[in-house]
C-alpha cells in the first residue's frame, strides 16, 4: 500500500460507533484532516463531547444518536446524514456488538443472540449502505468501510458468534466492491488488530494492554486508506500493520 497516492478533496464521512474506541479516534483524525464527520452511537452525552470536542479545534461534526439493533435504525440515520451534509461520500460499518460476556461455545449461545448480533454487526451495516450508496453511484464516488476483525478469518473457540457476522460482513463487503466498483463506489474492509479499547476488555478483560494498540495508532493508519482511496484495491481486506503511513517530511 503506497503512501504516495495524493490525497482526494476532503469527504462527508459517516462513522458508526464513534462514541469511543476507534470510531471515535477515526473521527479525530479525519476532521483534523478537515473531513465533515457524523459520528453515530447510541451514548448521546459521549457523542457531544466528541462533537464538541471537535467542533472547539476548529473542525465539523454532528452527532446522530441511534441503536443498530433497531431495525429502524438505518432509515432515519441515512435521513439525518442527508439532512446535515447533503451527501455522505464515506461510510465507516465500525459499531459493533460483542454479545453476551464471558464469551460463549457455540453449544452454549442462544439463536437469538445470533440473530442480535446479526442485525448489529451485519444488517444495519448493509440496510445502512444500501441507503447512502444509490447517491455516491450517481456521483461516481464513494467509499464503504467495514471495521472487520481477525475473528473474521481465524476460528477462535468462544468467539463464534460475533465471528460469523464479522465473516459475513467481510463478504458483504467484496460482493459491495464487485457491485459497485465500475459507478466509482469502493468497498474495503479494514481489521484493525488488538486495540486497547472497551470491546477488547470485555472480550478479554485479563489482557495485558501494554500489547495492544491505541486505537488512536490504528485511527490513523485507517485515515489514510479513507483520504487515498486508490491505494487501496476495491474490495480488498486490508489489516491495520499492512498500511504504511508517510513520514512527517513527506506530509508537510
Ligand atoms: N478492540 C479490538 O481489539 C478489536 C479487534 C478487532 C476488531 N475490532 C473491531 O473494531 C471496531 C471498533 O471496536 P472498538 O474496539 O473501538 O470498540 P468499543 O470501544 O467498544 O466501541 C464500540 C462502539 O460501537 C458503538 N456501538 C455498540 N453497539 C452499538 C449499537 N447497537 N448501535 C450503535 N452503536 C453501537 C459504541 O457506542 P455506544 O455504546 O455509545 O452505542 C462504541 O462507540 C469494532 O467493529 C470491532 O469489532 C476491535
Amino acid at each position: 500500500m503506497t503512501s504516495k497516492t495524493p490525497a482526494s478533496s476532503t469527504p462527508n464521512v459517516l462513522i458508526t460507533g464513534a462514541s469511543r474506541g476507534l470510531g471515535r479516534a477515526l473521527a479525530h483524525e479525519l476532521a483534523a484532516a478537515q473531513a465533515k464527520v457524523l459520528v453515530v452511537a447510541r451514548n448521546r452525552e459521549a457523542l457531544k463531547t466528541v462533537v464538541d470536542s471537535i467542533n472547539r479545534s476548529g473542525g465539523w461534526a454532528q452527532a446522530i444518536v441511534a441503536d443498530l439493533a433497531d431495525p429502524k435504525a438505518p432509515l432515519a440515520i441515512a435521513h439525518q446524514a442527508q439532512a446535515a451534509l447533503g451527501h455522505i461520500d464515506v461510510v465507516v460499518h465500525n459499531a459493533s456488538a460483542l454479545g453476551p460476556t464471558p464469551l460463549q461455545l457455540l453449544l452454549d449461545t442462544e439463536a437469538d443472540t445470533l440473530r442480535a448480533l446479526t442485525q448489529v454487526n451485519l444488517i444495519s451495516p448493509f440496510e445502512l449502505s444500501k441507503r447512502l450508496a444509490p447517491s455516491m453511484a450517481l456521483r461516481g464516488r464513494g467509499l464503504l468501510v467495514q471495521v472487520s476483525s481477525d475473528a473474521a478469518v481465524e476460528a477462535y473457540p468462544s468467539w463464534g458468534a460475533y465471528s460469523v457476522t464479522k465473516a459475513a460482513a467481510d463478504h458483504l463487503t467484496r460482493i459491495w466492491a464487485t457491485e459497485l466498483g465500475q459507478r466509482g463506489v469502493r468497498a474495503i474492509s479494514f481489521d484493525p488488530g488488538e486495540m486497547d479499547t472497551q470491546m477488547h476488555a470485555d472480550a478479554i478483560p485479563d489482557a495485558d494492554t501494554s500489547t495492544l494498540a491505541r486505537p488512536e495508532e490504528v485511527a490513523r493508519r485507517l485515515a489514510h486508506l479513507i483520504l487515498h482511496p486508490a491505494s487501496v484495491a476495491n474490495g480488498a481486506r486490508v489489516t491495520a500493520t499492512s498500511v504504511v503511513l508517510p513520514n512527517k517530511k513527506e506530509v508537510a
